[in-house]
């Protein structure tokens, strides 16, 4: 017998605004590099690690499928997910499954680092340092410098794995993720538990103190 599937909310309001701000402010960062938009690029930066700030806390209060402790599991568990990735079964995951939780982290950290690098940066002076480069000399400055440039290479292979991960995802296995991601629902079967979601009042809260954050930061070395 077929089992009966009801829409179930997966992913709260804020995680999945989070994401979307998230591609949105890693494509200005990129854009205004490009242009040379200097003060636009660092403004870009700064939103980036309010956001970053916001996730961390958000993973450890937040709604079920948005804790770390809820989507990081054992790192074998990972490989074996990822040998079934042939596979055409039911989609029954509940939020992050055991090798996209560990993708989370790597692309959060390697965002941190992207924006602690630029912060140390300079622009041999056609513009304005970075708030920190007068800290610690130009030679180190330059160092910073490169592991921004470099990090950024990588990034842009990580996103590009993410992306051709949920495309396989789709045509292999049939499993639309970027549904919930956009809508908050995924169609499940009836009888399993909804996970539990947190007030979106209490993320806003905890994305303003973040950004007063940031922003107090920034005043206070600028
Ligand atoms: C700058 C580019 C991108 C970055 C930095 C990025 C980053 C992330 C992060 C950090 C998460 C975890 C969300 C959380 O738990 O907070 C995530 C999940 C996700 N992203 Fe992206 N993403 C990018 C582009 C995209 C694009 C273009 C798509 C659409 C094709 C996409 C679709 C998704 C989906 C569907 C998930 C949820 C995966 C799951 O069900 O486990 N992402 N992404
Ligand atoms: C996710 C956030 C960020 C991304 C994706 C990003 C990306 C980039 C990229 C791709 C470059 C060019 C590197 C090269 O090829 O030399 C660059 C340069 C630079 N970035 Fe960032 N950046 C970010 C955050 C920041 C932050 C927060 C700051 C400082 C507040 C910053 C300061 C700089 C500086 C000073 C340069 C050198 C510009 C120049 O030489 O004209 N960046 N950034």
């Amino acid at each position: 017998m077929r089992q009966l599937h009801l829409p179930m909310r997966i992913w709260d309001a804020p995680t999945r605004l989070f994401h979307w701000a998230l591609v949105i402010l890693v494509f200005l960062c990129w854009l205004t590099h490009y242009k040379t938009w200097t003060e636009l690029h660092f403004l870009s930066g700064y939103a980036v690690l309010a956001l970053l700030l916001f996730r961390v806390v958000w993973g450890v209060i937040g709604s079920d499928t948005a804790r770390f402790t809820q989507f990081l599991k054992n790192p074998l568990e990972a490989l074996r997910h990822l040998s079934h990735l042939h596979r055409r079964e039911p989609d029954l995951e509940v939020g992050h499954n055991a090798a996209g939780g560990w993708m989370v982290v790597v692309i959060l950290l390697m965002l941190l680092a992207q924006v602690t690098t630029g912060l140390f940066n300079n622009t041999d002076d056609i513009s304005e340092d970075g708030p920190l480069a007068r800290f610690v000399g130009r030679e180190n400055s330059n160092w910073f410098g490169h592991l921004h440039a470099l990090n950024f290479k990588l990034i842009q292979l990580v996103i590009l794995a993410h992306v051709s991960a949920i495309v396989l995802y789709f045509v292999l296995k049939g499993h639309n993720l970027v549904r919930p991601m956009i809508t908050g629902k995924k169609r499940m079967p009836g009888a399993m538990p909804a996970p539990r979601m947190v007030h979106p009042v209490l993320a806003l809260i905890v994305l303003a103190v973040a950004a007063g954050a940031v922003a107090l930061f920034v005043r206070l070395v600028s």
